[in-house]
């Protein structure tokens, strides 16, 4: 059995919550009865048509290979690579649905580790449930001392990020006792350990980039009153949380706890098929979410707002960004999925302006800056023709820039907000049938040909 006893037993309660029902149970997509019929050369192949609760319909294309054939989806625009009871996303309407909720009356009426709970347990928590789920990830907050030293290995002006994917990995090094992954307790005590240990880590990353020492977390405070605490406060000064603030960041958290198959949960789902332990697949996806066309692209929001530098500068930008030969593009714009505005983008926005108006930076130049581009951009038919809109990465860096994170900072607050939408899905595919993720190609290189000697070259 994982940890302490204390662990045990909340791991034994939580058992006999609503966790079981989940990991046993598995969930199954319904056929529809139908068949979409692919002919070729003259042959028809009968493909199963199956369906979900919302959303479009897909064909089952897993007998193709029997027939000689693969399909052929680069950046798997039209392809589902699993089922899953976690999120819904409508891209075209910008409906986002955790577990049935709308983002907007969680964002409005639920905080994120009720949202975490939510994520897990495919249900909202009652009142005993969730002061225990918050009593336990509280009691998971330290990290082993031991990976003090592993911080000290790192350059001080190393990218957090960089750092984070280090740590995150080497957290299997500390945690033998919970990585059978066919164990449902060691399932349910990573899960927690991974939530409750990220902002730990997070603040570690900032702290050690400062010169600063460490500060532990405390149990007196909320989720994200205790990020700010680790990242603000010294030994020589506390640090006083404004309530609007501690609300602002658990609302970003909040908004970035899962997002369906992005490319991040994609590669933790992946790294996940191959059995690897859950630390090791999070920090894949920690990985895969510092891409600037990913989880990066808030800190490119801020150099990008940077790189304009002044209002005057923005039309001669979205001109570039119109440009096919010019690499420029809008980031914090435009979205594989959404084809509207991103729901989260719109929260974000109001809680931007609640927090620089608390500030009382609300005339911030940067601010104004981004909200002129996102008319223009609104406005102007090439992003209104290729449905390209604010995504959730827009605003969010204005408010962390305001709230005083550096924005190289930016993404590792995203990737602690999306831990439980990882860890929700690794766990998904893991407590029911999996194979390993193995895709195939189209291949274009050379036919077999003989080697030759190198004398002969
Ligand atoms: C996140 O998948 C998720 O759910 C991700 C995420 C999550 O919560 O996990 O929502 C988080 O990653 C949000 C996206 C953050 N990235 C950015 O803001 C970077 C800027 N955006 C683009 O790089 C782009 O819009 C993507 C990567 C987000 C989406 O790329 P797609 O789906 O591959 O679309 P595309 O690049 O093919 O764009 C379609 C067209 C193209 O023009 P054409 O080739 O059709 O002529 O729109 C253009 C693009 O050139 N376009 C843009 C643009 N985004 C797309 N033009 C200018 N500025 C932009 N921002």
């Amino acid at each position: 059995m994982p940890g302490s006893s204390g662990d045990r037993q909340e791991v034994r309660q939580e058992a006999v919550g609503r966790l079981e029902f989940i990991l046993a149970g598995g969930h199954m997509t319904d056929s529809t009865g139908k068949t979409a019929q692919l002919t070729i050369d003259g042959k028809t192949i009968d493909l199963p048509v199956l369906s979900g609760t919302e959303g479009p319909d897909v064909i089952d294309v897993g007998k193709l290979t029997s027939e000689g054939y693969f399909t052929y989806d680069p950046g798997f625009v039209s392809t589902a690579s699993c089922d899953s009871d976690i999120t819904y996303i409508d891209g075209g309407a910008g409906v986002l649905l955790h577990r049935g909720y709308p983002i907007e009356q969680l964002a409005e009426q639920s905080d994120h580790l009720e949202l975490c709970y939510l994520l897990l347990n495919g249900d909202l928590p009652n009142r005993e449930e969730k002061d225990r789920f918050v009593n336990t990830i509280k009691h998971h907050t330290m990290v082993h001392e031991q990976l003090v030293q592993l911080f000290r290995g790192f350059r001080r002006d190393a990218h957090p990020m960089a750092i984070m994917c280090g740590v995150t990995g080497a957290l299997s090094a500390f945690y033998h006792d919970s990585l059978d992954i066919d164990d449902f307790h060691h399932r349910v005590v990573t899960a927690h350990r991974l939530i409750a240990k990220m902002p730990t880590l997070a603040a570690m990353s900032y702290k050690y980039s400062q010169g600063q020492p460490f500060m532990y977390p405390r149990n007196d405070l909320d989720y994200a009153e205790n990020f700010l605490h680790m990242m603000f406060a010294t030994p020589c000064a506390d640090y006083e949380v404004n309530p609007v603030i501690a609300r602002a960041m658990d609302r970003i958290f909040l908004l970035h706890a899962d997002h369906e198959q992005n490319a991040s949960t994609s590669t933790v789902r992946l790294a996940g098929s191959t059995g690897a332990n859950p630390f090791a697949c999070i920090a894949a996806g920690i990985a895969a979410l510092w891409g600037p066309a990913h989880g990066g692209a808030n800190e490119a929001v801020l150099n990008m707002l940077a790189e304009i530098g002044d209002e005057k500068n923005i039309d001669k930008y979205v001109k570039k960004a119109k440009d096919k030969d010019d690499p420029f593009r809008i980031m914090g714009f435009g979205h594989r999925v959404y084809k509207n505005y991103d729901p989260r983008a719109k929260v974000m926005q109001q809680t931007c302006h609640e927090v620089l108006g608390e500030l009382g930076v609300e005339d911030d130049p940067i601010l104004k800056m981004a909200q002129r581009l996102e008319k223009i951009a609104l406005e102007d038919e090439y992003f209104v023709e290729k449905k390209l809109y604010p995504n959730v990465d827009f605003y969010s860096g204005i408010i962390l820039k305001a709230i005083g994170i550096p924005t190289e900072m930016f993404t590792v607050i995203f990737a602690t907000g999306r831990t439980p939408g990882w860890i929700a899905h690794w766990n998904e595919m893991i407590s029911g049938p999996y194979k390993i993720g193995r895709p195939r190609q189209l291949y274009r290189g050379a036919t077999k040909r003989d080697y030759v000697p190198l004398d002969r070259r």
